[in-house]
């Protein structure tokens, strides 16, 4: 529908610019902290917290100290945070054995956080490159990353962070079918209320670099995600894989990563009109801070737009790095 429009100067589209008032008057989106996901690195130790290198700002934290971090961040009006672990290299094996043991750090800290801050949303990451010696998100047979033994594994780990307490699971390994497979577990298991947050639409993208420093899984990696990752050059079929997604059960779809796939944003909200996430990733934070670093952008109104720019693109909800800075910004400390 579009607007009547007069010609100038009946029509100055300056008036409604022109005071603070005004401007905030007529602004038609709107940003809250209650709109973030806030994802966090967890690492092993007591009373442990390092700085990652490529990321300023963002800390790996052991279990206590991610549990205290999680009281900080829902105080602050952080409704949900979402949990990567930095598994020690010994535990990174062709089974990936560690991805569903109970006391693994990501169903640690679940327990952790659930007994903490109880009302929290604790999402998690369902995929085996934090656990695979190979650094790709499934089982490697001959070169390829085999599809259905690989959702057989996704479903026993999904199931253990369901027994941990997890309330929103975060299946980011793209594997075909395993929305369904998951799904089906769960129902069957008695977690009929746990959410499957899928991420749908994910890109084989370069900037997932920090990420990848960040969980220690970027040493190992050789060659690409291309053969379950998107093509960055695709849209018509980040429709079909969101359809498919929610076909199968999923509760909310993601597109990953944020910025440079607005468009895919729009069109996922438009077309389904479900709750749709966009994952701001590493690379586009690392982008931003390394440019205020230098004195090159303002860093918070960067943040600040940045952030706008998923609200406007049709997302109910963000997943950034940026959150704990965000809400500590509108809350004024
Ligand atoms: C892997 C995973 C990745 C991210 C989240 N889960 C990296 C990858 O696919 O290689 C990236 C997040 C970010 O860059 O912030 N399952």
């Amino acid at each position: 529908m579009q607007p009547i429009f007069a010609p100038f100067p009946a029509t100055r589209l300056r008036r409604t610019r022109k005071s603070a008032a005004i401007r905030d008057l007529v602004q038609e989106n709107s940003l809250s902290v209650s709109d973030l996901i806030w994802p966090v690195f967890v690492t092993e130790g007591d009373n442990h917290i390092e700085p990652v290198p490529s990321m300023r700002g963002v800390f790996r934290r052991s279990v206590d100290r991610i549990a205290e971090a999680a009281r900080e961040a829902f105080d602050l009006g952080i409704p949900a945070i979402c949990l990567f672990p930095y598994t020690p290299a010994d535990k990174r094996t062709a089974d990936c054995a560690e991805a569903w043991n109970p006391g693994n750090l990501t169903n640690r800290a679940i327990r952790a956080i659930k007994a903490a801050v109880p009302e929290m949303l604790v999402m998690t990451d369902v995929a085996l490159d934090p656990y695979s010696d190979t650094g790709q998100d499934g089982f490697v047979v001959d070169g390829e990353v085999v599809n259905d033994p690989t959702v057989e594994a996704l479903v026993k780990q999904t199931l253990s962070q369901a027994e941990a307490g997890a309330d929103i699971i975060g299946p980011s390994d793209m594997m075909d079918h395993r929305i369904g497979a998951m799904r089906d577990a769960l129902e069957a298991a008695d977690f009929q209320n746990v959410m499957i947050l899928s991420y749908a639409a994910k890109y084989a993208s370069a900037f997932y670099g920090p990420f990848r420093d960040a969980v220690g899984a970027s040493g190992a990696l050789k060659g690409d995600k291309k053969t379950y990752q998107m093509n960055p050059a695709n849209s018509d079929e980040a429709l079909r894989l969101v359809a498919r997604d929610l076909s199968e059960g999923a509760d909310m779809v993601m597109i990953k990563p944020g910025m440079p796939y607005l468009d895919i944003c729009r069109r996922v909200k438009d077309q389904f009109g479900v709750p749709t996430f966009a994952y701001q990733v590493s690379g586009e934070y690392a982008m931003i801070q390394a440019a205020a670093q230098n004195g090159w952008i303002d860093g918070d109104k960067a943040m600040l737009e940045s952030l706008m720019a998923f609200k406007r693109a049709g997302c109910d909800g963000v997943l950034s790095y940026f959150a704990p800075a965000f809400a500590a910004h509108i809350n004024g400390v």
